[in-house]
């Protein structure tokens, strides 16, 4: 039996105070900080958020926009806009709803800026929110888009076959486990000329609490060991190999790509 979660439970309530937590450890601060760099905010310009989350990108790109500027987020969980109007709550210049990147309740040309970080690699029908993307964008306006691709995982393991098995189970738990290495085609295809393409590594090195890859590997154990598709004492296993390597035997050693696309 394969009970994949929907996007909804994915992002939802627990779930969504976790990705958080995660999102606020200095690997996701530094990432941020990147895409920050890139987008090349003004004072003054109107930015669409797609797939906000809890708003830490949104927050930051308030404060370089200022008050005459204008930040919208959409997210499919309630949760997340819950958590991003908190963060936001004392930039008047930013908003957020509940609404899906394949459907944007905003006119053609809205925003000089659109960003959607980590989030079309959830949509089943990518292309129509490219397309929603776009038609929202004004010509001559800049996009970010950035997501993963877990073939680009390089993680330590006693047990390579079970490594292997636990990332296959976990590509499920997304519509587009492969989208990097499509985007640049589909993004084209879809009236947005890419420009540049960059890619941005996550590297740990220690099994700490405060990395991506330890809240990431919670994550992916939690989903693997509830999807019934491998042996029940699998997940955990898996999990509890990364404190013998890293206690026992100093090696533990996670490496992760994001891929950014420019518009
Ligand atoms: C991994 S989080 C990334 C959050 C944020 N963009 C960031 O980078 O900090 C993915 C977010 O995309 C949202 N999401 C997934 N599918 C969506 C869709 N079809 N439309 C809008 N948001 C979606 C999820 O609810 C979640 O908040």
């Amino acid at each position: 039996m394969n009970d994949t979660p929907s996007v909804a439970e994915q992002f939802g309530g627990d779930a969504a105070r976790r990705l958080e937590a995660m999102y606020l450890t200095p690997d996701i601060v530094a990432q941020r900080a990147a895409v920050l760099d890139r987008l090349r905010l003004q004072l003054g310009e109107r930015v669409l958020d797609i797939g906000s989350g809890p708003g830490l990108l949104a927050a930051s790109m308030a404060e370089q926009v200022g008050a005459r500027g204008e930040i919208r987020g959409v997210d499919v969980s309630d949760t997340m806009v819950g958590l991003a109007t908190a963060r936001c709550s004392a930039f008047g210049w930013a908003g957020f709803q509940v609404a899906d990147a394949t459907s944007l309740p905003f006119a053609d040309d809205s925003f000089d800026v659109v960003a959607c970080t980590q989030v079309l690699e959830y949509v089943p029908d990518v292309e129509g929110a490219i397309a929603e993307l776009r038609r929202v964008l004004r010509p001559g306006g800049r996009a970010l888009i950035m997501d993963t691709d877990w073939q680009s995982c390089l993680w330590a393991s006693s047990d390579d076959a079970r490594m292997r098995r636990m990332l296959e189970v976990w590509d499920t738990h997304c519509a587009q486990p492969r989208l990097p290495r499509l985007l640049c085609g589909l993004l084209g295809r879809g009236g947005l000329e890419v420009r540049r393409v960059s890619t941005l590594p996550l590297i740990n090195l220690a099994w700490s609490a405060d990395t991506y890859s330890h809240g990431i590997a919670h994550a992916i154990a939690a989903f693997v060991g509830k999807s019934g598709l491998v042996p029940a004492l699998m997940a955990e296993q898996w999990l509890e190999d990364f404190w013998v390597l890293a206690g026992t035997r100093n090696r533990y050693f996670f490496s992760l790509d994001r891929f950014m696309f420019e518009t």
